[in-house]
């Protein structure tokens, strides 16, 4: 169980012709791949809600908390996917420092996030689109706009179509869905550009007194929907104050997500030992500044407490009197999404494809294409499941799940780093985490922090995700995998 799997290994195994990828990506790309999945729903929808319900303008500090947990998390994820290179991110780093049901426990959960943070930005997507639609005259039924928006049957027929859609679009190439990529992320920056710069007009500085609302109790009560750390340490749970920061953080969290994703491209890099950490770094960086810009804008133009949750960048200019600002924000919130969608559902085909390879889920599955060289299957049967998932969704709770399995894979990288650090010290490292133990050690408290500041549900929710992965580890995953196979036919 705690067998690794070599990086050498790791390495070769990208090399056998019918299980491999073709490297194409240079620095830029992943910087632009990186921006391209980071900004999303996060940004364009959970900014509005959150401010309304937890934090009020100083949002912009929850988004510098949680930029700050994924700054340490990103020193470590570069490392390793410096040392690395191979499909499947935190999976694959695992399995070379932690072992074999550590990684598969990773897999799992990477499974989780960006299969449910597909569905989400799915969603989002959808919601927008919508709205749009609405403005030239036309209306969705309302049982095919989604869960949100009826009681009884709810179908969000937009988002599935798009994930389908999407599928389509992975199964015939990388180097299609990079170009694609990069004419929206261009338009995507565009339109984040135009709301902090249009909007800086537009603020009424009487919206951020106070900057930090006080504490106010929870309308619920201790429920399970209440921050996990506020029941453990017997708190009465509250909204705003310095904890209601905190809160904000841990979902608008979301809003980083993606970084990692870099990560799982690593097979797919002309010179992943220098371009990796640029890739990963740059692109976190530049999403950070956005955020924090974006919310101090919206916050300055409407108070808070008015923001709405659907649409609240594009719906501020609205309430300022600017709809024409709001149609072209919507519109590229739109275009923008799509490739998020499309990034996370690449960083899910590809976990599964490595997990496929290593014999842990049936190797059926990571057999490319003879022609277009992708790992079709995989991402045909992950594709229809979420386009269901998305389908059928609703977005806040799923974003929180999402949000505490990635905390959780950064938890297991950063504890990684240290581990190879002293089982392989020698391995070649172009890129190397600063203060080693101490930069990792810090990156878990965070991260755990941020985890607690979720709800006991969320919680819940991720133990039984969780729970059914380590029963499918004993049923298939131990006796099949490759690597164990492997070293039994070398006794004989
Ligand atoms: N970070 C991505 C988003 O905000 C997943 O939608």
């Amino acid at each position: 169980m705690l067998r690794t799997k070599t990086v050498e290994q790791s390495i070769r195994d990208t090399e056998e012709p019918e299980h491999a990828l073709k490297k194409s990506l240079s620095a830029l790309d992943l910087t632009v791949f990186g921006v391209g999945v980071i900004i999303g729903t996060g940004i364009f929808v959970l900014t509005g809600s959150v401010a309304k319900n937890n934090a009020g303008p100083a949002t912009a500090l929850a988004f510098v908390a949680a930029g700050v947990v994924c700054g340490l998390a990103a020193l470590c994820y570069a490392e390793f996917a410096s040392t690395v290179p191979v499909a499947g991110s935190a999976y694959t780093f695992a399995y070379a420092s932690l072992g074999e049901l550590p990684a598969w426990i990773i897999g799992w959960d990477l499974v989780l996030e960006f299969a449910l943070g597909t569905a989400v930005v799915a969603v989002g997507w959808s919601g927008y689109v919508r709205a749009l639609m609405e403005n030239v005259g036309w209306n969705m039924p309302e049982a095919l706009s989604g869960p949100t928006a009826t009681e009884g049957f709810a179908f969000d027929l937009l988002a599935f179509l798009l994930v389908l859609l999407l599928t389509a679009i992975l199964v015939l190439g990388m180097k299609l869905s990079a170009r694609v990529t990069a004419v929206v992320v261009a338009i995507k920056v565009t339109v984040v550009l135009v709301v902090i710069i249009a909007g800086a007009f537009f603020i009424n500085g009487a919206n951020y007194d106070p900057f930090i609302p006080p504490a106010q109790k929870q309308a619920g009560g201790a429920g399970l929907d209440a921050p996990l750390v506020q029941l453990l340490f017997g708190y009465e749970p509250t909204d705003f104050g310095v904890m209601g920061i905190f809160t904000a953080a841990s979902v608008v969290f979301f809003a980083f997500i993606g970084f990692d994703v870099v990560a799982t491209a690593a097979e797919e890099t002309k010179l992943p030992q220098r371009d990796m950490p640029r890739g990963i770094l740059g692109s976190l960086l530049i999403c950070t500044l956005l955020y924090v810009a974006v919310s101090i804008v919206v916050t300055g133009m409407q108070h808070y407490s008015e923001l709405s949750v659907d649409a609240p960048l594009a719906d501020a200019f609205k309430a300022t009197g600017h709809p024409w600002y709001a149609g072209f924000i919507s519109f590229g919130a739109a275009v923008g999404l799509t490739t998020v969608c499309m990034i996370l559902l690449l960083g899910q085909t590809r976990v599964f494809f490595a997990m496929s390879r290593d014999g842990l889920l049936p190797r059926f599955f990571s057999r490319t294409h003879p022609k277009f060289r992708t790992p079709y299957r995989a991402t045909v049967l992950l594709g229809v499941i979420i386009a269901v998932v998305a389908g059928f969704t609703s977005l806040e709770d799923l974003a929180k799940l999402v949000n505490i399995g990635t905390l959780f894979a950064f938890v297991v990288v950063a504890i990684g780093v240290i581990i190879l650090r002293r089982t392989r010290p020698d391995l070649p490292r172009t890129f190397r985490t600063p203060l080693v133990p101490w930069l990792p050690i810090l990156s878990v408290a965070a991260s755990l922090w941020l985890m607690l500041n979720l709800p006991a549900e969320t919680w819940i929710r991720f133990a039984i995700w969780m729970a059914v992965g380590v029963v499918v580890y004993f049923l298939y995953g131990r006796r099949h995998s490759r690597l164990g196979r492997e070293g039994r036919e070398a006794k004989f």
